[in-house]
């Protein structure tokens, strides 16, 4: 070993022992002729000092070192003069004075500096990956993602799971995204698809009799990327079999409350988890996936602006649209430019306008003596102050609030009023970022007509079971059919998604015809599923949390690059590697593939 203690470990009680230690020159000060280094290794920093008194040759020696280079150094624990401790640092109350120092390597000037978080254009962190992981922020982030997968995997131990690692070279399993493909050498024409989940797999596994399954899974999807997605990512995969709804639910709340608590005990976690069916997460937060940590619920006012001469709201109403809104406390008195501000929000999210209604907050608290004039809208003239009172109820606003309005086609006014919901939340400062809101939505509809190719389509996989008193209704009202799905929401992102399997062939094929797979095309994709429904497939059931966006969440970052040790860039590049690349014309001779030239096309 180069060393015989951490760089974050020695204490004022590890006074005058003799140490030995390795790490990276983190910063380097001179004063006086005696240098002060601050070594970093993985566990954290510690200061060494070279006097030339002490030792002429580690004082000479350490004249030489700039940062970043790899040292190993000998020395005795001291308690640090009065006055000079650093009570930011763990080790901040004592030094180690060196007697010997050996440099192991020397380091370039970085391209940006590692002992400060300087903002640097991410391509060029991205180019330099593993400079950027001796950050301590990132370097953090990794290990506490380290924390959440031991974690996972001792619980589920306790619980009686196996961890099983199933293939990645393997067949197409859907999940809503394009493949990743990989050329077959030895089967010329023929392709493997990287999994997009191991959801085929897990299922098999049930029918071999495993019972309780999980592990931690690599997942491949060719889509655009975004802040909470990656093409790879990683799944904590589970499946269970004779079990329901309840079963699953309870085990990860009983995982995450747990796994908080363990982990991120800072973080205040609501429990139980809340419990919303789709339709009404839908009309409360205009989203599947809301960050409850504020209100700012959504209220559809349609009944009362259908009574009153707005022109324009009748005509929305009129074409079946609907007039929700959402109440802003304390935001009566915002300028001009303030909402003008809002406006083109909700305009970049198709919004044809917004109406504001500022309630002046000379109002008394129970409205008696509200008229037309206290409320600044242009609707005023439209509505009868019974009308104005019917709305403020409505919104259970306060003097001094501001209720905004649009009117749009149902889908579109949440869509908006969702988006503009999130954003103010942060604008408004209503957002307690240390308090962790996870909930269930369940009873999603099982499936959703896809407009543009006129078909209907899963609204997660084709595997999920619909609720059995549904079943009925699958041939003549498809789009009433519930599903045995559930999702885990926490903070506004999507964390997990599960559900009860289907388990025997035949609704499995109903499922297939319905979403217009030929019985050939089925038994092509899916065949072995198909098959293994007939020799005694168990009832069974799973979820996959994602890992990366749960990393996120506890490390308070705001996108899974973060998490992620070697991620790629918003074009699903790695940047450091230069991932994907040309290959050789010899490669893909091997693998009968011609390249298109451009003309060609
Ligand atoms: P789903 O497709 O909803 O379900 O994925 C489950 C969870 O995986 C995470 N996730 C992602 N994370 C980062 N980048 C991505 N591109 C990405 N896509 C998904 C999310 C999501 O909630 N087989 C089913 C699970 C099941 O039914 O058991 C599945 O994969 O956190």
């Amino acid at each position: 070993m180069y060393k015989d203690h951490s760089c974050g470990e020695l204490r004022k009680s590890d006074s005058g022992i003799i140490v030995t230690l390795a790490g990276w020159v983190h910063r380097r000060r001179d004063h006086g002729g005696i240098i002060f280094i601050d070594l970093r290794d993985v566990n954290g920093i510690t200061q060494v000092v070279f006097n030339p008194d002490i030792s002429k040759e580690a004082h000479s020696i350490a004249e030489e070192l700039r940062n970043e280079y790899v040292i190993k150094v000998s020395g005795t624990v001291s308690e640090r003069p009065q006055g000079t401790e650093n009570k930011n640092l763990p080790t901040g109350e004592i030094e180690v004075i060196a007697t010997d120092l050996k440099i192991l390597n020397r380091a370039k000037t970085p391209p940006f500096y590692i002992n400060e978080e300087v903002e640097v254009d991410e391509n060029l962190l991205l180019q330099y990956r593993y400079l950027q992981l001796r950050r301590l922020k990132l370097k953090e982030n990794m290990i506490l993602r380290h924390k959440i997968i031991s974690f996972m995997r001792n619980f589920l131990d306790s619980k009686g799971f196996i961890e099983i690692e199933t293939p990645i070279l393997f067949k197409s399993t859907p999940e809503g995204a394009r493949d990743y493909l990989v050329p077959s050498r030895l089967q010329p024409g023929k392709f493997y698809a990287l999994p997009q989940s191991p959801q085929q797999l897990k299922q098999l596994l049930m029918v071999s009799g495993f019972e309780r399954y999980y592990q931690i899974a690599r997942c491949f999807r060719d889509e655009d990327s975004r802040a909470d997605r990656q093409p790879e990512f990683t799944q904590l995969d589970i499946e269970m079999s004779f079990i329901d709804e309840e079963d699953i639910l309870n085990l990860l709340e009983e995982m995450f409350t747990s796994l908080v608590e363990n982990i991120k005990p800072e973080m205040e976690l609501v429990k139980p988890f809340p419990r919303f069916a789709y339709q009404e997460v839908i009309d409360k937060y205009g989203t599947d996936k809301p960050d409850i940590r504020f209100d700012l619920e959504l209220k559809d006012i349609t009944d009362i602006a259908e009574m009153c001469d707005f022109t324009i709201l009748k005509n929305v109403i009129n074409n079946s649209g609907r007039v929700k809104g959402i109440c802003l406390p304390n935001c009566a008195g915002l300028s001009n430019k303030q909402i003008e501000n809002i406006t083109n929000i909700a305009r970049s999210y198709g919004a044809k306008g917004l109406i504001t209604m500022a309630i002046s907050s000379e109002c008394d608290t129970d409205f008696n003596n509200l008229t037309a004039e206290k409320v600044k809208s242009v609707t005023t003239k439209y509505l009868t102050i019974e009308q104005i009172k019917q709305i403020i109820s409505r919104f259970n606003a306060r003097p001094g609030d501001m209720i905004i309005l649009v009117g749009e086609a149902p889908n579109v006014a949440n869509k908006i009023l969702s988006s503009l919901r999130s954003e103010l939340g942060v604008q408004l400062n209503l957002i307690d970022e240390n308090k962790l809101a996870f909930l269930y939505v369940l009873d999603f509809p099982l499936l959703e007509w896809n407009e543009e190719v006129k078909r209907w389509e899963p609204m997660h996989h084709p595997f999920t079971a619909p609720m059995e008193e549904d079943i009925p209704l699958l041939d003549d009202n498809p789009e009433k059919v519930r599903a045995r799905h559930y999702d885990i929401v926490c903070n506004g992102y999507e964390l997990s998604s599960g559900s009860i399997r289907i388990h025997n062939r035949e609704l499995q094929e109903r499922i297939f015809k319905l979403l217009g797979y030929s019985k050939k095309e089925a038994e092509q994709k899916f065949g072995q599923l198909l098959e293994a429904f007939e020799y005694g497939a168990p009832p069974h059931g799973g979820i996959a949390p994602g890992i990366d966006r749960l990393a996120m969440i506890l490390t308070g970052e705001k996108t899974i690059r973060e998490v992620i040790a070697f991620p790629k860039n918003q074009n699903a590049v790695d940047v450091m590697s230069d991932a994907p690349d040309y290959v050789s014309d010899e490669q893909l001779k091997e693998l009968h593939l011609k390249i298109k030239n451009e003309k060609e096309e």
